[in-house]
């Protein structure tokens, strides 16, 4: 399953999921890590990195060229091949400038939201779907893909390119609401779907648990809450597998 969408609302955890499953999945081979939130800033530092020198946004010419291209391939409709990328890319293959690597783990942003009043986020989406539309993936390689918070990539066509998407639900009650509506999502588009249930413990696990099975929904992994992670978080910080290293392996056999 190498390329994964981590889902899930704001503030749940998608971020630290692919940090600590990028680390755990870079013991058995290469793992690219798509930052494709438009709005948090903070994933780099989560590996304990600085950000790549240009997003993909930077690198293809900016916003507005980007933006000119994409309507010429809406109003082309296929007649005419215009495309963002020139040729396929592999994780060997892309931009130095894009990506910031550490050991197995490499690093990729897709473009950040740098102005006032500089129009809606849908380029990013696009250039998201088209990059891992591209991108070819061979054995043990993985791609994680980390999202804003919501859907809003279910609409954009971010998922089209991806195997499955992961969905990250914190104890809460619109959490569950959103797996519920992601998996009929996904279900709709025949993509892979689960769950990692976050920053639980012993009494809202099971409630978590049952609430999800009523509706269907399969749990992939959990994760507890922690207050290393929290901690290091704060401080901005890398995170470390540390204490939740056991908690990792059940998610990873659970995406296999
Ligand atoms: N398992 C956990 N235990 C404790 N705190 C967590 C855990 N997972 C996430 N957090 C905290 O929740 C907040 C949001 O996490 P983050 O990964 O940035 O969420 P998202 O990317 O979904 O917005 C951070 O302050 C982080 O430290
Ligand atoms: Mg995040």
């Amino acid at each position: 399953m190498p390329k994964i969408v981590i889902s899930g609302r704001g503030g749940c955890g998608k971020s630290t999921l692919v940090t600590l499953l990028a680390q755990r999945l870079g013991e058995e081979g290469k793992v690219l890590v798509v930052d494709a939130d438009e709005s948090n800033l903070g994933l780099s530092a989560m590996f304990g990195v600085e950000p790549p020198e240009k997003t993909l946004m930077d690198y293809l010419g900016g916003k507005p060229v980007v933006g000119k291209k994409l309507r010429a391939m809406i109003k082309s409709d296929g007649n005419e091949k215009v495309e963002l990328f020139a040729e396929k890319m592999n994780l060997d293959s892309l931009p130095m400038e894009c990506v910031r690597r550490k050991g197995p783990i490499v690093l990729l942003r897709i473009g950040k939201i740098e102005h006032s009043m500089e129009g809606c986020a849908c380029p990013m989406g696009a250039v998201a779907r088209n990059f891992l539309n591209y991108l070819t993936i061979e054995e043990r390689q993985w791609v994680l893909v980390d999202t804003e918070a919501g859907i809003e990539h279910f609409g954009r066509g971010v998922i089209e390119g991806v195997d499955a998407i992961l969905m990250v639900v914190d104890p809460s009650y619109e959490a569950i609401l959103l797996a519920e509506k992601a998996a009929r999502l996904s279900q709709e588009v025949k993509k892979d779907f689960g769950v990692v249930l976050n920053k639980v413990d012993e009494k809202t696990e099971p409630i978590l648990k049952e609430k999800l099975a009523e509706k269907g929904v399969v749990i992939k992994g959990v994760l507890p809450y922690s207050a290393d992670i929290a901690q290091a978080n704060l401080l901005g910080g890398a995170l470390k597998l540390g204490t939740v290293r056991e908690e990792l392996d059940r998610i990873v056999s659970g995406i296999k």
